[in-house]
C-alpha cells in the first residue's frame, strides 16, 4: 500500500540509493518461484533498512521473519566486521532459497540461519543485540517484543514492520481482526514504554524506530 501520492513516492525512489544487483536478482527468483512475494521488503525499505544498520554498526542483529533473506541481507550491510546475523523463519520450504543467496553474498559467513518457530528458538539464543528486526506473524508481536527487550544492549534499535497494517490501524477495529488488534496495542507500547524512544516512519507498511535507552 503507498501511503504518499504515487508520484512522491517515485520521486523517493528516484532519488535515494539504488538497490544492488544480488537483491535485484532475488526478488526477481523470489517472484517466479515463492507464494506471497509481496512480503518482500522491496527496493526502498531494503536501502532504509541498510542505512540505519550502517549508522548503527551492529555486532549482532535479530531478525525474525527471514523469508527469502532480501531484509537480512539490507539488514548485513550495516554490519561491524566480526558482526553477526542471527535470522529465523519457520518456513524450511524456503530455506534453500535463503542460503543461496546468503552463501552468494559478501556476508555469507557472517549469516546464521535458523528453521522454526521464533517464540521457541529466541529464548534459546544467548546473545544481546545491537538492533532487531520484527517481521513475521502481527499476532505475535507483543510476544516478540516480551522476548527480546532483556536481550537489548543500550543504545540497541528494534524495527518493527508493518506497523500501519494497509491504514487498518486508523480505520474501525473488526473485533475478529485479531491481527490489528494486536497492532493497535504493540504501537501504544512501543510509544509509551520508558524504556524506549520511539518514531513511527509512515513509509511502506510502516516502519517503525525504537531505540533502548
Ligand atoms: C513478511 S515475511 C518476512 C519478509 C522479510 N523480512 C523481508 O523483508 O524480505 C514474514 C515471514 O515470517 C515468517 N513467520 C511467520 N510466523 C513465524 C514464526 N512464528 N516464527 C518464525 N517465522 C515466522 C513467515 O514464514 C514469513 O516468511
Amino acid at each position: 500500500m503507498h501511503f504518499l501520492p504515487e508520484s512522491i513516492d517515485n520521486y523517493a525512489v528516484e532519488h535515494s540509493q539504488k538497490e544492488p544487483a544480488i537483491l535485484k536478482e532475488l526478488t526477481r527468483e523470489t517472484w517466479q518461484k515463492v507464494l506471497n512475494p509481496r512480503m518482500l521488503s522491496g527496493a526502498f525499505q531494503g536501502r532504509v533498512l541498510s542505512m540505519i544498520s550502517k549508522l548503527i554498526q551492529p555486532k549482532r542483529i535479530l531478525e525474525i521473519g527471514t523469508y527469502t533473506g532480501y531484509s537480512a541481507l539490507c539488514l548485513a550491510e550495516g554490519l561491524r566486521n566480526d558482526g553477526l546475523l542471527l535470522t529465523i523463519d519457520k518456513n524450511e520450504e524456503l530455506e534453500e532459497l535463503q542460503t543461496k543467496y546468503f552463501e552468494k553474498s559478501e556476508y555469507k559467513d557472517q549469516i546464521k540461519q535458523y528453521v522454526g518457530n521464533a517464540i521457541e528458538i529466541i529464548p534459546q539464543i544467548e546473545e544481546r543485540f545491537d538492533m532487531v528486526f520484527i517481521d513475521a506473524d502481527k499476532s505475535n508481536y507483543l510476544n516478540y517484543f516480551e522476548l527480546i527487550i532483556g536481550k537489548m544492549n543500550s543504545g540497541g534499535i528494534i524495527l518493527s514492520d508493518n506497523v500501519l497494517w494497509s491504514g487498518k490501524v486508523v480505520e474501525e477495529l473488526n473485533p475478529k481482526d485479531t491481527d490489528t488488534k494486536v497492532l493497535l496495542e504493540y504501537n501504544r507500547l512501543l510509544n509509551e514504554d520508558n524504556r524506549l524512544e520511539t518514531v513511527l516512519l509512515p513509509i511502506r507498511d510502516g516502519l517503525t524506530i525504537s531505540r533502548v535507552k
